[in-house]
Formats: C-alpha cells, structure tokens, sequence
C-alpha cells in the first residue's frame, strides 16, 4: 500500500507522515530532502540554482541515500546541511527544473518499488505515485505554518523572525505552486486536511481512521 502526503511547507507534513509511517510498520520517504540535497550540491559547485546545466549535472551524478532517518549526498550525512535557509531557498528553485523532476521521480518510484510506503511531498498524489491508495493533502494558514516553522529551526538552533519566515514561506509557495511541471496541488482523489487548528495527535489520529478506510485495512 502506498500513501502519499502532499502539501506546503511547515503544514504539519514531514512530522505527521513520519508517525503514520511508524505507525503503520510502513518505509517513510521525504522527497524534499532529495531536492534539498540537490540545492546543496548545487550550492556546493558555487552554482545558481536557476542554472539548468549545473543542476542537471547535480542531480545526475549526485548519489542519495537514506540510512534510517539520516540522508546521505556521496557517502556524507547531510541530514542537518540541507535544513538550512539558504538551502531551503535554493530546493524551489531546483526543483523547477525538468531535468532535476525526472531524476528525482525515477529514484521515488524505485523506492516505492519496494512495498508499503508513507510518501511525503508535492507531486507525490499528483505526478508520482497517481495510483497510490490513500492520498492526503495537508494545509494550513500562512501564519500558523510560519509559527512553526520558527519553532522548528529555533529547535536547530537557527534564529528567524516570524516576518522572514512568513515571507519565505509564501515565495516559496508562489514558486512551487505556479511551476509548469508537477506544480504543488491536491490530487482530485486527495483527502485534503486543515491542520492550522489541530495538533500532530489529532492530525495523527484522523489519518489512521482515514488510511483505514481507504482500501480496507493496511495489511
Ligand atoms: O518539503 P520541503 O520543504 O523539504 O521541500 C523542499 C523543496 O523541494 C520545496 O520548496 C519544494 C520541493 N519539492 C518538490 O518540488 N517536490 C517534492 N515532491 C518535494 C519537495
């Protein structure tokens, strides 16, 4: 069985699809950490993001790996590399990018080769996996994602004010919405949920009675 997540960023998604994932006994994959680790490698070779060669050229030689929650880019863990800013800033642009999306499809659909699968993403309902049994999609307020957001790099100890996050957050969003290829959006078949008001248990909760009666009980 696969389940694919999709929505913005700092909608509750990664933590969410991670426990259901736990939960259920399935694999969990983050796609955005793929386009992240992109955007680092990028940034790395003192490359735009915007540079189709360049990113081509990242994402054709660059070789990913999960190891239980930790990614590896060639062999180094940069699990805590690709949480940065700057990062994040470059992973929209890269993943504008043609050639950047058909890598990074090829590797997902490799791992959902493999079994049950919690898929989190953008394009994972829409482009990826369009057969997947159980497809969500997570929203929340620009500011209730925003407060979060700053809650979760304080955790790394990255200081942002609200305002900040709250305006990269939204360009964000603008760019990862109005791409031509596999723009953020609900699958027609997507259970679409509002988190702004609800807490991870309660997001948690109600996505395990919905998973169950998706396809009957995940096996
Ligand atoms: O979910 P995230 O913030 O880690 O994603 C980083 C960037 O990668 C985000 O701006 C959009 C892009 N992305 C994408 O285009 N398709 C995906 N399936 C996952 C992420």
């Amino acid at each position: 069985m696969i389940i694919t997540i999709d929505g913005p960023a700092g909608s509750g998604k990664s933590t969410v699809s991670r426990l259901l994932a736990e939960r259920l006994g399935f694999r969990f994959l983050d796609t955005g950490a793929m386009y992240r680790a992109i955007a680092l490698a990028v940034l790395r070779a003192s490359a735009e993001p915007a540079n189709r060669a360049a990113t081509a050229t990242a994402a054709r030689s660059a070789q990913l790996q999960f190891i239980e929650d930790r990614l590896l880019l060639n062999g180094e863990d940069v699990s805590l590399a690709i949480r940065s800013p700057e990062v994040s800033a470059a992973a929209s642009i890269v993943a504008a990018s043609p050639d950047v999306r058909e890598r990074m499809v090829e590797l997902q659909r490799e791992v959902g080769d493999g079994g049950s699968l919690v898929t989190e993403g953008r394009d994972q309902g829409t482009v990826v996996f369009p057969r997947a049994e159980c497809k969500f999609f997570l929203t929340a307020s620009v500011s209730a994602r925003a407060e979060r957001r700053v809650r979760d790099l304080q955790q790394r100890g990255i200081v942002q004010s609200l305002q900040e996050v709250q305006q990269q957050i939204q360009d964000r969003d603008q760019r990862d919405e109005e791409r031509e290829l596999a723009p953020m959006r609900p699958a027609d078949d997507a259970i679409i949920l509002e988190t702004s008001e609800l807490s991870i248990d309660e997001v948690l909760e109600r996505m395990l009675q919905l998973v169950a009666e998706c396809n009957g009980r995940p096996e």
